[in-house]
C-alpha cells in the first residue's frame, strides 16, 4: 500500500541526505515472516509516537470500506504484503526510506529538457509554447531532486525493452494526456521512423513502437466514470452530470493493459456540489440528484478501485493514480502582485510549504481515504506539491488558443491565460521520471 506508507516513511527519515542511487534488487528478497511483522509494527509504533497527529488521523478517519477496528490491522498486512513481494517490472529498490515526492527543483541547463520541443512532432499545439511565441525557456531546464536521493535517469530503450509486447495506458482528463504526450516525447527518439505510428480513434488514442510490439495509449475519461463530458472533441463543459457508479462504458476499453496511469480532478471542481444520475443518459424521466463533491467523487473512484480489484492481476500488472495538477490563478497567493496570474512567471515558487489555496485537500483527503480500503496495491504518484512550485510552468498565453480572443482581452494578456495546463516539455516529463522510478525501482 503505496499510499500510506510513503507518506509513513517521508516522516520517518525527514529529509535525511543519503548516497544518490538506486539500489538494484537483490534475486531473493524474502525476509523471515514473523521478523517482517514485529519490524513493521514497531517501524508503525515509531511513526506514530513521531507524528502522532497524522497517524491518528490515518487511524480514526472513518474508511469507506472497512468498519472502524481493522484499520490497524490493515496497515500492517498491506505493509507485510509490500516487503514480500516484489513487484511486477521492478528491476532495482527506491533508495530506503526516500519519498521521491518530496524535494526541490534545481536550475540544470546540461540536462534539461530532456528533448526539445521541435524535436517532438506529437505534441499538441495547446502545449507546443514556444512555437507559439514564448519568450523565456527557463521552464523547461529545472529538474527535480527529492530529498535524500536522486531520481534515477530514464533510459527509453530500458523502458522500450520492459514495454515489449505490453500496452501502458493512461486514461483521464487532458492533464493525464500531457503526460502521455511527454511520455510518447521521451520515447520515440530511440525509434526509428518507420517503426512507429500514432493513431486517434474517439476517446482511445494509440502509439505504438512496432518492434517491441508495445503500446502506449490515452483514453479520454475526465471523471473514469460515465457523464455528460465523455465525448473526445466535444466536450461538455458545464452543468456536467456524471453516473458515479458507471465505470464498464469506459473500463471496457482498458481491459488488457499491462500498466494503467489514472487521473481525475479538475473536472470536478465545478462548485461544491455535482450532479448525480441514477439509471441512463437515455432514461426519458432521468434521476439527478445533487450531493457533495467530495461524496461524489469518493463513489467515482470507489467505482475505479473495484474494477482494478476484479480485472487488474497484481502479480502480472500495476496501476497508478496521479494526484491533483495544481493551477495558478492568483499571484497573490505567492505573494505577488494583487491582480496577476501565472502570466509572465518565469521562476518556481522557493517556499517549500507553498500550497494554493485552490487545490482542494478535502478531495485529497478522499484519495487518501478510499485508496486506503484498496484490496489491490495502487501506487499514488503524488505530483501535487512538486508541481505547486511551478507557476512558470503553464502554457500562460503561448498555445494555439480554441477561437479568437477579442481585442479587449487581446489588450490585457494575463485575462485570456492558461494557468491550468503545462508546456512541453517542461513539468510533465517530472511526472514521467517518477513514473518510472515508481514502476522500475518500487
Ligand atoms: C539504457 O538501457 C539499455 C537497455 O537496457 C542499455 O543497453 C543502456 O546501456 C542503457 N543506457 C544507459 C545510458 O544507461
Ligand atoms: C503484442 O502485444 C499484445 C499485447 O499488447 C499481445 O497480445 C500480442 O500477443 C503480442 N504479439 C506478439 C507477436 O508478441
Ligand atoms: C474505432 O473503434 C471502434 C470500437 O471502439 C471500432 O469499432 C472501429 O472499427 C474503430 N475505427 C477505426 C477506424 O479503427
Ligand atoms: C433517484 O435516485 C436516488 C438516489 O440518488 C434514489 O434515492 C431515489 O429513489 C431515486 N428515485 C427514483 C424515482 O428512482
Ligand atoms: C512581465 O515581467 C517583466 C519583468 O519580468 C515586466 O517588465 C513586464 O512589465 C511584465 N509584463 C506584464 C504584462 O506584466
Ligand atoms: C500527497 O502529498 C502531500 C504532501 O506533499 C500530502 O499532504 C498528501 O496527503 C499526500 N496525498 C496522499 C493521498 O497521500
Amino acid at each position: 500500500m503505496d499510499i500510506i506508507d510513503s507518506n509513513l516513511k517521508s516522516f520517518y527519515f525527514p529529509s535525511q541526505e543519503r548516497e544518490a542511487k538506486m539500489k538494484p534488487l537483490s534475486p531473493n528478497r524474502r525476509p523471515h515472516l514473523l521478523t517482517s511483522y514485529l519490524l513493521t509494527l514497531s517501524f508503525i509504533i515509531f511513526v506514530a509516537v513521531l507524528h502522532g497527529e497524522d497517524f491518528i488521523y490515518i487511524l480514526c478517519h472513518p474508511l469507506v470500506h472497512h468498519p472502524g477496528g481493522q484499520q490497524q490491522q490493515q496497515l500492517v498486512s498491506n505493509n507485510k504484503e509490500k516487503d514480500h513481494e516484489v513487484a511486477t517490472f521492478a528491476i532495482g529498490e527506491n533508495e530506503e526510506g526516500c519519498d521521491i515526492f518530496q524535494g526541490e527543483w534545481i536550475y540544470d541547463d546540461k540536462w534539461r529538457p530532456m528533448y526539445a520541443e521541435e524535436e517532438c512532432p506529437y505534441i499538441q499545439p495547446q502545449l507546443t509554447c514556444q512555437a507559439h511565441g514564448r519568450p523565456d525557456n527557463g521552464y523547461q531546464h529545472w529538474r527535480w531532486k527529492p530529498h535524500g536521493c536522486s531520481l534515477p535517469s530514464f533510459n527509453a530503450t530500458l523502458m522500450l525493452e520492459m514495454l515489449r509486447g505490453k500496452r501502458l495506458m493512461f486514461v483521464g482528463d487532458s492533464l493525464n494526456r500531457g503526460q502521455f504526450v511527454s511520455m510518447v516525447c521521451l520515447l520515440h527518439r530511440v525509434i526509428p521512423e518507420s517503426a512507429k505510428s500514432m493513431e486517434t480513434n474517439d476517446s482511445l488514442t494509440v502509439f505504438k513502437a512496432k518492434d517491441y510490439n508495445a503500446s502506449i495509449e490515452f483514453y479520454w475519461a475526465p471523471f473514469l466514470v460515465e457523464s455528460n463530458s465523455d465525448d473526445a472533441v466535444v466536450h461538455r463543459v458545464t452543468d456536467r452530470i456524471v453516473r458515479v457508479k458507471s465505470i464498464y462504458k469506459h473500463a471496457q476499453h482498458w481491459k488488457g493493459a499491462d500498466i494503467l496511469v489514472f487521473n481525475t480532478y479538475l473536472w470536478w471542481m465545478n462548485g461544491g456540489k455535482m450532479k448525480i444520475m441514477q439509471g441512463s443518459f437515455h432514461d426519458e424521466l432521468k434521476n439527478i440528484t445533487e450531493i457533495k463533491r467530495e461524496d461524489a467523487y469518493s463513489l467515482a473512484l470507489q467505482s475505479m478501485l473495484r474494477w482494478v480489484e476484479e480485472n487488474m492481476d497484481p502479480h502480472k500488472t500495476r496501476v497508478f493514480f496521479a494526484t491533483m495538477s495544481p493551477s495558478h490563478w492568483r499571484s497573490k497567493d505567492w505573494g505577488d502582485e494583487e491582480e496577476g496570474n501565472c502570466y509572465n512567471q518565469t521562476t518556481p515558487i522557493k517556499d517549500p510549504s507553498y500550497w494554493s489555496p485552490g487545490t482542494s485537500k478535502s478531495m485529497m483527503r478522499v484519495l487518501k481515504n478510499v485508496f486506503s480500503t484498496s484490496r489491490v496495491p495502487m501506487t499514488l504518484l503524488n505530483i501535487t506539491q512538486l508541481s505547486e512550485y511551478r507557476k512558470d510552468a503553464h502554457t500562460q498565453i503561448y498555445k494555439q488558443q480554441w477561437g479568437p480572443i477579442p481585442p479587449e482581452k487581446l489588450a490585457d494578456p494575463k485575462s485570456y491565460a492558461d494557468c491550468v495546463h503545462w508546456c512541453l516539455p517542461g513539468l510533465q516529463d517530472t511526472w514521467n521520471e517518477l513514473l518510472y522510478a515508481k514502476l522500475f525501482f518500487p
